[in-house]
C-alpha cells in the first residue's frame, strides 16, 4: 500500500502538537481520524484538512479521562470500517502544584487517565488488529520529563516515565510483527500546554520551542520505526539532558523544583 493511503488516528488533534501531526500526515496524502473533546473544534479542523489537502478527515469526540473513551473510539472505527494504520497517542497535559497541598485528587487522577490509562487502552485495542494485518505504526508522545522526577509536577513527570518505559518495552515485543512503536520525548514547546497546566510564568517555559519541527521529528521517527526520539531542546537544555543520568538526584530535583515555581520565569 502506498504511504498516501494510510489513515492516522490522532488524539488531541486540535492542540499545539496535534495540529502539526495532522498537517504533516495530511500533506503526505493520508486520511485522518481526529480525536478530541470538543466536536465543533474537530469539525472545523476536519473541514480545514479536507479543503487544504484533499484527504478524508473523520472525527470522534471523546473525553479521554473517561475509562470508556478508548473502547468508544475503537468501536466507532470498527462500526464505520475505518482502518487505523497509524495511531498517534498525542493528547496529554501537565499541571503545576504541590502534590499533597495544592493538587486535588480529581486533577491528578484525571491526568493519569489521559496521559497513561487511555493510551494504554487504545494500544490494547488497536495493536492486535495491526499485528494480524502485519503492519501498523504507533507514536506515543512522552516528554523529556520522563527522564527525571518532577517536583511541582510530580504526577505529570511520572506519567511520562510510564509512557516511555511502557512504549519501549512493547516496541521490543513487537519485533518481527511488522508493527512498530515509537516514543517521542519533546522539550518545552509553545503550545496550549503551559497555559493548560498553569506553567506559563515558570522558567521551564522561558525557552519554549516551535512544535512544528518536533512533530516532524516524531512523525519521521515513527515512519522509520525508531524506538525513541528526543526533540525540541535548545542550547543549555541539550547539555542538561545529557548530564541528567549522572547528576546527583537531589540537585536535579532542586533544579526542577525551582524552574517550576510560579513566577520563576521573572527571576
Ligand atoms: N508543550 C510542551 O511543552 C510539551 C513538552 C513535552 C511533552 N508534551 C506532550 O505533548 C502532547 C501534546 O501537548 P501540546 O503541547 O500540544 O499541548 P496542548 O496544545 O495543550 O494540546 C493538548 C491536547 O490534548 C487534548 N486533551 C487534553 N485533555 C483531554 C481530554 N480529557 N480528552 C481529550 N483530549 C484532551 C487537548 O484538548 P482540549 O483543548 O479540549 O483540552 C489538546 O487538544 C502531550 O502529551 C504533552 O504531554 C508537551
Amino acid at each position: 500500500m502506498s504511504k498516501s493511503k494510510k489513515t492516522a488516528l490522532i488524539t488531541g488533534s486540535y492542540g499545539g502538537l496535534g495540529t502539526r501531526f495532522a498537517d504533516i500526515h495530511a500533506a503526505s496524502g493520508g486520511d485522518l481520524i481526529l480525536v478530541g473533546r470538543v466536536q465543533t473544534k474537530l469539525d472545523a479542523q476536519a473541514k480545514e484538512m479536507e479543503k487544504k489537502y484533499h484527504v478524508t478527515a473523520h472525527t470522534i469526540a471523546a473525553d479521554l479521562s473517561s475509562p470508556d473513551a478508548a473502547q468508544q473510539i475503537y468501536n466507532t472505527c470498527k462500526e464505520n470500517g475505518w482502518n487505523v494504520d497509524y495511531l498517534i497517542n498525542n493528547a496529554g497535559y501537565g499541571g503545576q502544584g504541590d502534590f499533597a497541598r495544592e493538587r486535588t485528587m480529581e486533577q491528578d487522577l484525571s491526568m493519569i487517565a489521559v496521559n497513561v490509562e487511555t493510551p494504554t487502552r487504545l494500544c490494547k485495542l488497536f495493536l492486535p488488529d495491526m499485528i494480524k494485518r502485519g503492519s501498523g505504526k504507533v507514536l506515543n508522545v512522552s516528554s523529556t520529563a520522563a527522564t527525571m522526577p518532577g517536583p511541582l509536577q510530580a504526577c505529570y513527570y511520572a506519567t511520562k516515565a510510564y509512557v516511555t518505559s511502557w512504549s519501549n518495552a512493547v516496541s521490543r515485543e513487537l519485533k518481527d510483527t511488522g508493527v512498530t512503536m515509537t516514543c517521542l520525548m519533546p522539550g518545552a514547546m509553545s503550545t496550549g500546554f503551559a497555559n493548560a497546566g498553569g506553567l506559563s510564568d515558570t522558567a521551564l517555559f522561558a525557552n519554549a520551542t516551535d512544535p512544528t519541527p518536533v512533530a516532524q521529528a516524531g512523525y519521521d521517527a515513527m515512519m522509520k520505526g525508531k524506538m525513541n526520539i528526543t526533540a525540541g531542546l535548545v542550547g543549555i537544555q541539550k547539555i542538561f539532558m545529557k548530564l541528567t543520568p549522572i547528576l546527583p538526584k537531589k540537585m536535579l530535583m532542586d533544579n526542577v523544583y525551582n524552574m517550576q515555581m510560579r513566577g520563576s520565569a521573572k527571576k
